[in-house]
């Protein structure tokens, strides 16, 4: 009998070695390599769409245009590019309980409604638990298949009996092939699967989604390879313990991945929040506090209007400490290093946590602006104007730079009744008529005194 081969495999990051080591050296991880069956390499599909086309120059080639159709949700249509792509290969990943299945489930009632018939696969779960959950979300439809298996190949059988147009896999982490012996949520299973299911989706035309569980470090489970190979990568995150929910797409061979999609768990299950300013004003109190000010970013092709809050306190640690949930970390340090350096604060002795509400992060520079006057205004206990909206970029000298997309985020502002606008200076006039105040700054000192009052 020929000897089984094994080999070591990093459970976090995919990485391979012959024998037993116990801190990876790819990601440094501790403890994660697991013995696993070498698969042959003969048997491994190889993932390189080829059409079997000869070289040729580039004028030359014909597009062939890929078809997209919609998931019957706008929200995860923005996401995906604007919906789905015949025989793409998508991979929804989030935490457990956050509703992912849930997700799939209403949008594949969606797409069967049209007459596109859709195979769901539940290794998770039985097809009674799916119809359950499928009655309280109100999806019903004789295009809608379920199958609870947790076997690949079996899967694949049932592909050629039904000839589905769409292929849900839920989840890449519960389903094995029998090609390979390790267990159901290795790497080498989660590969092999991955390869099996990207070969369906080119080859047959069939679009597949799959659905991943992340690890508690935030990584999808399984090796980061898993990312490499499909085509989109989308994650559905939020608290477990409000209702909100963000769709943000992480890698996209057909769109942009600046996207994001806003949903609400209820009752029967997700409803799209189609202006997500509005949600996230909606637990702001009327009164001003110092240290909360509203920003208009831009996410895509939309502007959202969010809250940033900051905390500034005497420290108590020898080296004072600063936060940032929902901005970027050394953004947060050059614009205190601005703060103290052009405004004459003195922050050298004070905590500083700033937050973003509602689950956002942002990485733009636009909130520069926001962020360094909720600093300023809990630092001195005074108040920005509650009906006032703060946009800029702020340079190292001080000054206020101008933001990309400004006259969506004042017309976002001017929708959600917001009376007064901080914008950059602008050299020319700006083209729109508003029906807002505009005040254009040039310095962050004059920002502070436009919009600045007393408690
Ligand atoms: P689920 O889709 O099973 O999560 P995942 O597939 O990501 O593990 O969602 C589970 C959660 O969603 C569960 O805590 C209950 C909640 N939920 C609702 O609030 N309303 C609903 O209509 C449904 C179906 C689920
Ligand atoms: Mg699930």
């Amino acid at each position: 009998m020929a000897k089984v081969k094994t080999k070591w495999v990093c459970q976090n990051c995919g990485y391979e070695s012959a024998k037993y080591i116990g801190k990876c050296p790819d990601c440094g991880s501790w403890g994660t390599l697991t013995e696993e069956v070498e698969v042959k390499q003969t048997n491994q599909k190889q993932n390189i769409i080829t059409d079997d086309s000869p070289v040729c120059l580039i004028k030359e080639i014909e597009i062939k245009e890929s078809i997209k159709f919609s998931t019957g949700f706008e929200e995860l249509d923005r996401v995906l590019g604007n919906g789905l792509v015949q025989g793409s290969l998508v991979l929804l990943a989030g935490d457990p309980g956050i509703g992912k299945s849930t997700l799939i489930l209403q949008t594949a009632g969606n797409i069967c409604k049209k007459g596109k018939k859709l195979l769901y696969v539940c290794a998770e779960e039985s097809s009674s638990q799916v119809k359950l959950r499928a009655q309280r979300l109100n999806v019903n439809s004789d295009n809608l298949y379920v199958y609870s298996q947790t076997n690949l190949e079996s899967v694949i059988t049932q592909l050629e009996t039904i000839k589905p147009e769409i292929l849900v896999i839920d989840s890449i982490q519960s389903i094995y092939t029998s090609n390979i012996t390790s267990s159901s949520g290795s790497v080498s299973q989660i590969r092999e699967c991955t390869n099996t299911l990207m070969d369906i989706a080119k080859n047959k035309n069939i679009t597949v989604i799959i659905i991943g569980h992340v690890t508690k470090d935030g990584n999808i489970a399984g090796p980061k390879v898993l990312e490499h190979m499909v085509d989109t990568v989308i994650y559905f995150e939020g608290d477990k313990y409000k209702s909100q929910r963000l769709l943000r797409s992480i890698k996209n061979r057909f769109g942009s991945t600046n996207e994001i999609g806003v949903f609400n768990m209820a009752e029967n299950g997700l409803e799209e929040v189609t202006n997500p300013s509005e949600l996230f004003m909606k637990e702001r109190t009327d009164n001003a506090v110092p240290g909360s000010v509203i920003i208009a970013t831009n996410e895509g092709t939309r502007a959202l209007l969010v809250e940033v809050q900051a905390l500034v306190g005497a420290t108590s640690y020898p080296s004072p400490r600063r936060v940032s949930t929902g901005t970027e970390f050394n953004r947060l340090l050059q614009i205190i290093a601005v703060l103290e350096k052009r405004i004459g604060l003195n922050l050298s002795k004070h905590d500083v946590y700033v937050n973003v509400t509602g689950g956002i992060e942002i990485d733009e520079p636009a909130a520069d602006l926001g962020i360094a006057l909720a600093i300023a205004t809990c630092y001195r206990d005074v108040v920005v104007d509650t009906n006032c909206v703060i946009i800029g970029e702020i340079s190292l000298s001080g000054e206020i730079r101008n933001v990309s997309n400004l006259e969506k985020r004042i017309y976002e502002a001017q929708k959600l009744g917001f009376k007064k606008a901080i914008i950059p200076k602008q050299n020319k006039k700006l083209q729109g008529n508003y029906d807002i105040q505009i005040i254009e700054v040039a310095r962050l000192m004059d920002a502070i005194s436009a919009c600045v009052s007393k408690k």
